[in-house]
Order: structure tokens, then sequence, then C-alpha cells
């Protein structure tokens, strides 16, 4: 049966290359998807499935039910491209100066496509597939405008599956692994209120210069001192401004830098801290601190039941030494991960072979990987929603 997936991803091909050449020419940055949502929708239109648009601005999520069943599965695909001048020279390089799809996310929403015609028209299972096009991954926060428009609520799952493609790792092989995959990343500002005076009278002043300083060190103990040995955090200072002269003690300063952890409860746990590291250590030299933090990426962590069924789909496609289900987690992020806290899910690489890097202006997808997508995804929803069981 998922052999026959395989070879019928295979009769696609002519047309999935098309799709995927084509969006590759038109590539367009996070939320401004318009032409690409446009083709999305009306090739799912094409094959019998409920399209809505404007879920997340310019996200579009397809609705297939087949039998009785009351499960549903959740598959995600990233659309959007990166702000790079394309040097590929191919045929179908971009044609949008300054904009390019060198992270593959043409290849990704053509194999979500892909699988929407084969389970369209294969029906090999009982339940509700929910194939969720997602704008704007690249750091413009794409998956959380899709949850904020009730994603979860108005398409529930009790799944969700996403995949990304790996340059370095042969086509048809695929790579993942169990609990965290990548990490969670947040900004911080620190606003430190002071008062300023003559450089010569600091007894008039409450010098945030100084408080700055203490801070700085006091904030180096959270991941020494807070975080347990047996998880990663980082922490990093990147940038101290304050003062403009020699001579004057200024009334202010802000720090600012950047937290990762794998766990998100280290994250709120580092921010608890900095935020009362800052207030008493400010206030100790009678200063005040405001802290600002914003988690931009969430750890992604794969869900262990979720983790085994995508790792057992696709060893069943491929054959066990095709799989990598040991794989150490990144320190990159993949916002996908703000799906996978409201809903189990789990997260798969995919070969794409001895291509470029991801974000290289010389990177092209790799439209031998595309029959692999899209039998992995139809067979994780033969899996999932079986249609023997009633
Ligand atoms: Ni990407």
């Amino acid at each position: 049966m998922t052999q026959s997936a395989l070879d019928r991803a295979r009769q696609y091909q002519d047309e999935l290359v098309d799709i995927r050449r084509d969006i590759h020419a038109h590539p367009e940055l996070g939320l401004e998807e318009y032409r690409t949502a446009d083709l999305v929708a009306q090739k799912l239109e094409e094959w019998g499935i409920e399209v809505h648009r404007g879920v997340g601005k310019t996200g579009v999520v397809g609705v297939l039910r087949n039998g009785n069943g009351q499960d549903a599965v959740g598959l995600r695909a990233d659309m959007d491209a990166l702000p790079i001048l394309e040097a590929s020279g191919l045929p179908y390089a971009s044609q949008n100066p300054g904009r390019m799809h060198a992270c593959g996310h043409d290849g990704h929403t053509t194999m979500l496509l892909g699988a929407a015609k084969y389970l369209a028209e294969t029906r090999n299972f009982n339940g509700t597939v929910n194939f969720i096009f997602q704008p704007a991954e690249e750091g413009v926060g794409g998956a959380l405008e899709m949850l904020k428009d009730g994603l979860f609520e108005r398409f529930p799952c009790n799944a969700v599956y996403g995949m990304h493609n790996r340059p370095g790792m042969p086509v048809g092989h695929f790579l993942t692994g169990p609990g965290a995959r990548a990490a969670g990343g947040a900004f911080f500002d620190i606003v430190i209120t002071g008062k300023g005076a003559h450089g010569a009278h600091p007894s008039q002043s409450i010098d945030p210069v100084l408080v700055a300083c203490h801070l700085g060190t006091a904030l180096q103990s959270i991941v020494s001192r807070n975080v347990s040995a047996a998880d990663t955090a980082v922490l990093s200072i990147t940038r101290i401004q304050s003062g403009d002269a020699y001579n004057v003690i200024p009334q202010s300063a802000v720090m600012a830098g950047t937290v990762r952890t794998m766990k998100a409860e280290i994250m709120t746990m580092i921010e608890t801290n900095m935020r009362r590291l800052a207030t008493s250590v400010a206030a100790g030299f009678g200063a005040e601190a405001s802290v600002d933090f914003r988690v931009i990426f969430a750890p992604m962590v794969n869900n262990d039941a979720e983790f085994e069924a995508y790792a057992d789909a696709a060893a069943a496609l491929v054959g066990e030494d095709a799989v990598r289900r040991d794989a150490p987690p990144g320190m990159g992020s993949e916002d996908f991960s703000f799906m996978m806290e409201q809903v189990p899910g789990a997260h798969i690489n995919l070969g794409n072979g001895d291509s470029a890097a991801l974000h290289n202006h010389l990177y092209d997808f790799n439209d031998e990987a595309i029959p692999y997508g899209v039998a992995l995804y139809g067979a994780i929803v033969e899996k999932r929603l079986p249609k023997t069981e009633l």
C-alpha cells in the first residue's frame, strides 16, 4: 500500500514540477503571498477540496473529508520566500529581483499540494484532513497569524505534521528525532532609568551605566545558576547603549540581547528571573528598569506518539536504513513550533540531495524529492486515519 503511495506520487511528477517551478519563479515575502495563495486555492478547488482563504492574512486551509470518522489530521507547509537576490541562473529563476525561494518553501507548498491531490483521488482514509498552507515562516510570524485567526478552533486537528528539506542528505532519506528539534528564541530590551548629572558630580546622579554593568553580570547567573545542568540555554547580551559625552552621566541605559532554549518552561523561567533581577538590581541603586521580553519562536518539540508514527510511516516508504530517528536538535528555529504547542505533532526533514545550503543565493529545491514528501504526507494520513477503524 505504501509503496503504491510512492508510485502514485511519481505519476504526478510532471504536473508538480511545473507547479514548483512556477512558484519558484514568482517568490513572495511573508504575508505578501497573494499569487502563491491564489495558485494553491485554484489547485485545491480543481481537485474538489474545500478552500478557506485569508486564514492568517495570506494563509490558505484546504479541508477534505472522507467517511464518518471524527478524527482530523493537519498537514502544514510554508509558502514564503526570502529577501535574497537569486544567482542560480536557472531557467525558472526568480522573476522578482531581491526575492528568492532560497529555503525550499516552493517545494514544501508543492508537496502539500501533491498530497492533497493524492488524498482527494485515493480517499483511503476515514476522517478529515486539513491542508495548512502557512504564510510568513521566515520570522514574520505566519504561524501565530493563523492561530490568532482561530486555525485550530475552525479546523480542529488531533495531530499535525510538518516537513522541511535538508541539503546534504540524499533524496529519499528522512531525518527526525524524539523531543526537542529546534530551539525557541526570544529577544529582550531592558531600559534602565537613572538620573543624569555632571560627570564631575556623580553624587548628584543615579548612574544607569553602573546599574547596567551590575545587571549584565547578574543576568549571566541565570543560565549558570538557575538552569539545570541537564538542560540547555543561552543568554547573550548583545547591545548596551548609553551616554553621549565624556562629562555627562546619562539619564538612561538600554541593554538588549537574545535567549535560546529547548523547553518553553525554561524560556518562561529565564524571563521571570530576568525581570526580577532587572527591577531589583536597578532598585538597589535607586534606579528603575523596564523589561520588554518577546518570544519570537517557541521550541519545536516532537510529541512521542506522533514522532513514532511519522518515522514509521517514512520507514515503510523508503526502508528503515533511509530514516534517521535519533538526530540531535538544532539551534535554528521553525515557527511550526507554535502549532505544535497547541496540537500534538511531529516534524521531519527530507533529503534535498547535494544542493547549496538553505538561504544561499544558489540554492534550489530538488524536484526529485517531491514524490517522497507527497507519499509521506499521504502515508501518515492513511496511518492516523485508518479506513478500517470506525
Ligand atoms: Ni525554511
